[in-house]
């Protein structure tokens, strides 16, 4: 048994066992919310400095005194002991013995039930708000290097099997507008917890009442929380921002997955930097594209986390119930994943080499094959038939190990209009007849240009 002084030894006789205290601590990952714990204490106490019960004189105080706890934690001085529970008490114990009694009021009308839910949804606000400069820094990346290629042609793939010519540009912009919608859903996330929980006390409400909206203000919130039982209960908020990174983490999986498939002397598409790849212990040829597996690997353990909370929610008793600590380790693991593999993915795209001369090499004749089909139908054969006399003539090419438009003139000899047929099936004719908005043409992807620079110009982050 140890016997360390806690914050409520008035009410008991004896410290808390060992195995307890490491079950129970959360100093060693909650201090991750430092910054945020003291931004919600200033905000809280300006609330206090509204109601009179703390003077503009001790406000000062206490600011400064929690800067300067701030500034020490950031400069990696050593501020806390053993007794410390979790960042809250830490915060409070350290202010205390620096400033003296006046530490001690500013719990007053909190509790560290509305206390963590602030905390944690300004980390959450903070964080989120940094995913998306993040994103949008790998947007801007994807953009540059679409317009810089642009005009390059390369196989597009539908199960992995060779379908229709596109750009390159074509491909890689789907990456921005999948990253846009994740953007869009940070965004979202924000307009939406966007209430202020300090105010609801344990779970009924402080009884020290104050100017909620004052103290929203403050911090950055545009409302406050309507029900102070919701306000201490839900994790609604982490869950939401857990599922979406697991999406973002899923989009970069995806991508990730065919990088690494380019990356194989069977594609040769790509050749990532060696910065951004790793040798073999034995085999002495060997680069291996292991950031794409990386970053398709982390995907894994991003929905991992999102699982993991959802399984603690589901069951806690309303309001405030201990399992509720278990929020913060998958969210902080969580964001230091998205980040760095957004880092990663963004770096890597910008240093590697894209073999366009073997994308244009590996390209078959097949992929024409739709094309053949539409200018049949074109010239009066209705589509259906069009498909099937197409379909006859790949078989026919198959037999003779050879794509369909290497077939001899006698096997174009029945089709409408078969010179001129033969003439019109290239790859660039094939994607020009698809400028479509969203199509591949030259004219869509142009466009999808200029929707994305105002898609990056837009709101703000
Ligand atoms: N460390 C706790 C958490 O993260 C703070 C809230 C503790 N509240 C309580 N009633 N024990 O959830």
């Amino acid at each position: 048994m140890s016997n360390t002084k806690k914050m409520w030894d008035g009410r008991f006789e004896s410290g808390m066992a060992k195995s307890m205290m490491e079950l129970s601590f959360s100093l060693d990952f909650d201090k991750e919310l430092l910054e945020e714990d003291i931004q919600g204490s200033l905000g809280h106490c300006r609330g206090l400095v509204q109601s009179k019960i703390l003077t503009e004189a001790d406000f000062a105080k206490v600011k400064n005194g929690l800067e300067e706890i701030l500034a020490d934690f950031k400069a990696g001085k050593s501020l806390f002991n053993e007794s410390d529970e979790d960042v809250h008490m830490a915060v409070e114990r350290v202010l205390t013995a620096r400033i003296g009694d006046l530490g001690k009021k500013i719990h007053t009308g909190r509790s560290r039930n509305d206390q963590v839910s602030t905390d944690f949804k300004l980390y959450l606000r903070h964080r989120a708000a940094d995913l998306l400069v993040e994103i949008k820094d790998l947007q801007r990346v994807i953009l540059a290097l679409s317009k810089e290629h642009l005009g390059r042609i390369m196989p597009g793939y539908t199960h992995v099997q060779q379908a229709q010519p596109i750009y390159f540009s074509h491909y890689l912009m789907a990456f921005f507008f999948v990253l846009q919608r994740d953007r869009q859903r940070l965004q979202n996330f924000l307009a939406l917890h966007c209430q202020l929980p300090l105010g609801s006390g344990a779970m009924a409400g402080s009884a020290f009442p104050y100017e909620r909206k004052l103290v929203a203000a403050e911090l950055g919130f545009s409302d406050v929380s309507s029900n102070s039982i919701d306000a201490v209960s839900h994790r609604d908020m982490a869950l939401e921002f857990l599922g979406d990174l697991s999406i973002i983490g899923a989009s970069l999986s995806r991508y990730a997955e065919d990088f690494v498939n380019w990356s194989t002397a069977e594609f040769g598409f790509l050749t990532l930097h060696d910065a951004f790849s790793s040798g073999s212990s034995m085999m002495p040829q060997k680069k291996n594209p292991d950031s794409m597996e990386l970053i398709r690997g982390k995907s894994g353990r991003l929905i991992g986390n999102y699982m993991t909370l959802f399984t603690v929610v589901k069951g806690a008793p309303l309001s405030y119930s201990r399992d509720l600590q278990e929020d913060k380790e998958p969210v902080f693991d969580s964001v230091k994943t998205v980040r760095v593999c957004l880092q990663v993915m963004r770096e890597a795209l910008e240093t590697a080499r894209w073999n366009f001369a073997t994308m244009e090499r590996k390209m078959l004749g097949a992929l024409l094959a739709t094309d053949l089909a539409d200018l049949l139908v074109e010239r009066g054969v209705a589509f259906r038939d069009a498909h099937h006399i197409v379909g006859r003539m790949v078989g026919e090419a198959a037999k003779r190990g050879i794509e369909f438009n290497e077939l001899p003139d006698s096997e174009w000899e029945s089709l409408p209009g078969k010179t001129e047929l033969r003439t019109l099936l290239t790859f660039d004719f094939s994607i020009n007849r698809r400028s479509i908005e969203g199509g591949t043409g030259k004219a869509s992807v142009e466009e999808q240009f200029r929707k994305a620079e105002r898609l990056l110009e837009d709101s703000g982050k």
